[in-house]
């Protein structure tokens, strides 16, 4: 191989993995690899990849056959492409993944990205490598890596992880398995990645974690801070317009985080707070450590304290036991919150997670009929969200040139996509854009030119 190569990164599953991958190209960088937007032409491409439902583990094995065909290719013109599987099945197979796909070279965990550059080294000499230990080394240390001082902006959104992992066991779940114990970043370590960020041109950070409200990394002055010290901390930095945080646990929804949607402009008023069922008794039996009642008073308060908020949620149907009465407890909790949108799942056993040993299994055509219910609940809840906006004026965050020319496309506070006829000059701007058509994938908007005549002046246009 030449000295100046390609590395693919393809994520699956959650936003933590967005954000790992971005930082396995970054850690991968001073080894002299760039990016490839193909998997082609690629010396490396890396699988990171999602455990969560069988599906999404399958998914890596089919992925795999797509891309050996590809190193075949490669090998047939004397080319050498190498293939890593990363993230959370590589944490939950490890040597299995080998075993069952040979044209694998590497198998690496989420906790041992920052040695990369030296097992693709060895890879490349032929070895065939394992690498999933948690290592005992502070789990944010690779994080804080001087080669990421060189962060590379990756658009005007971005994510960065504060915590990682998760101590709640809900019983159906494999995260607390493949991610580990639930660990909290230094507040500096983060506060110095969102300065690099903001300076780098991000306009907004999405803090991430699997459990992000039960952060408590320790602060500037050695006390442990909330999720909601350093979101205040965070709105200071020059340059950050937006804050947001996902996944949140009900449990971990804490006065002063409540009390943050009412006192920080920068905090977007949407939050992904998943329930997963409405029924107390199936509550119980995911080991969620809340009632129904609980989760809805908790939503009450983030309503009173920031009236515009809106919420999504992830439910999944058919955890064993559900019976007919409990999915209609899960639809008029539905009712009754009234969400902007949601993800839904049927429940998929995990070995090794205590809902997959449960007797009584509910049948896979009645998961699916009540997913399709739940489904078409959400649906019309989020169709008659968006309809809402027809005529609103919202504050937009311009990201990236739109579908047609002339076009840029942003973010409303609710993550929306608006399509809006807007200069160049304008990407890394919020500006106020009033709604005048509401389509099925997205919103259209116009701007309102009096509102941005100073921006468009500022930004020399
Ligand atoms: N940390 C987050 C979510 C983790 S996984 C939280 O606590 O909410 C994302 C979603 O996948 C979960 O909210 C759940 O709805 C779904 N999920 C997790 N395990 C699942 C399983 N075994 N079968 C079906 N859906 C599952
Ligand atoms: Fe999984 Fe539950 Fe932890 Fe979320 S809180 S990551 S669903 S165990
Ligand atoms: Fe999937 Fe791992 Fe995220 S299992 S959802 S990639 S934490």
């Amino acid at each position: 191989m030449s000295n100046s190569r390609k590395v693919h990164v393809k994520s699956f599953g959650c936003q933590m993995n967005v954000y790992d991958s971005n930082r396995m190209a970054d850690t991968l960088a001073p080894a002299g690899f760039s990016e490839a937007a193909t998997p082609d032409d690629a010396d490396l491409v890396i699988l990171n990849t999602c455990h969560i439902r069988e599906k999404a583990a399958e998914k890596v094995y089919s992925e795999i056959g797509r891309i050996r065909v590809m190193k075949e290719e490669a090998a047939s013109q004397g080319r050498k492409m190498l293939i890593a599987v990363a993230g959370c099945v590589a944490q939950a197979e490890g040597q299995e993944i080998i075993r069952r796909a040979g044209a694998v070279d590497l198998v690496v965990g989420s906790q041992n990205y920052h040695r990369l550059p030296e097992l693709v080294a060895r890879a490349a000499e032929g070895e065939k490598i394992v690498d999933t230990e948690f290592p005992v080394e502070d789990k944010f240390e690779a994080l804080a890596a001087p080669e990421r001082a060189a962060i590379r902006k990756r658009g005007i959104a971005s994510f960065v992880t504060v915590q990682e992992g998760c101590d709640k066991f809900c019983t159906f779940c494999v995260v607390p398995y493949t991610r580990g114990a639930e660990v909290s970043r230094p507040a500096a370590q983060i506060i110095a990645e969102v300065e690099r960020l903001a300076d780098a041109g991000v306009r907004e950070v999405t803090l991430i974690g699997q459990n992000v409200n039960a952060y408590h990394g320790p602060g500037p002055n050695g006390a442990d801070w909330t999720l909601a010290q350093l979101m205040r901390c965070l709105a200071e930095v020059p340059g950050i317009a937006r804050l947001r945080y996902t996944t949140s646990h009900p449990r971990d929804m804490l006065d002063d985080l409540i009390a943050a949607h009412a006192e920080l402009p920068q905090l977007m008023p949407f939050v992904h707070l998943p329930v997963q069922s409405g029924s107390n008794r199936i509550l119980a039996a995911m080991n969620r450590k809340h009632t129904r009642d609980e989760y809805l008073a908790v939503t009450e308060r983030l309503r009173a304290a920031r009236p515009d908020l809106a919420l999504s949620s992830d439910f999944i149907v058919g955890f064993p036991g559900e019976t007919d009465a409990d999915f209609e407890d899960t639809l008029t909790l539905i009712e009754e919150v009234g969400y902007a949108g949601a993800f839904s799942f049927m429940y998929s056993p995990r070995a090794g997670t205590p809902g997959a040993e449960l007797k009584d299994q509910v049948p896979a055509a009645v998961k699916s009929e009540r997913l399709q219910r739940l489904q078409a609940l959400i649906t019309r809840q989020q169709r008659a969200f968006n309809a809402g906006f027809a005529g609103r004026t919202v504050e937009v965050l311009l990201e990236k040139p739109g579908r047609l020319p002339g076009q840029l496309v942003g973010k409303s506070p609710y993550l929306q996509a608006i399509q809006v006829m807007a200069p160049q000059s304008l990407i890394g701007e919020t500006v106020a854009v009033t709604v005048t058509e509401v389509g099925s994938n997205s919103l259209f908007g116009a701007l309102q030119e009096s509102a941005i005549a100073p921006k468009l002046a500022a930004a020399g246009a």
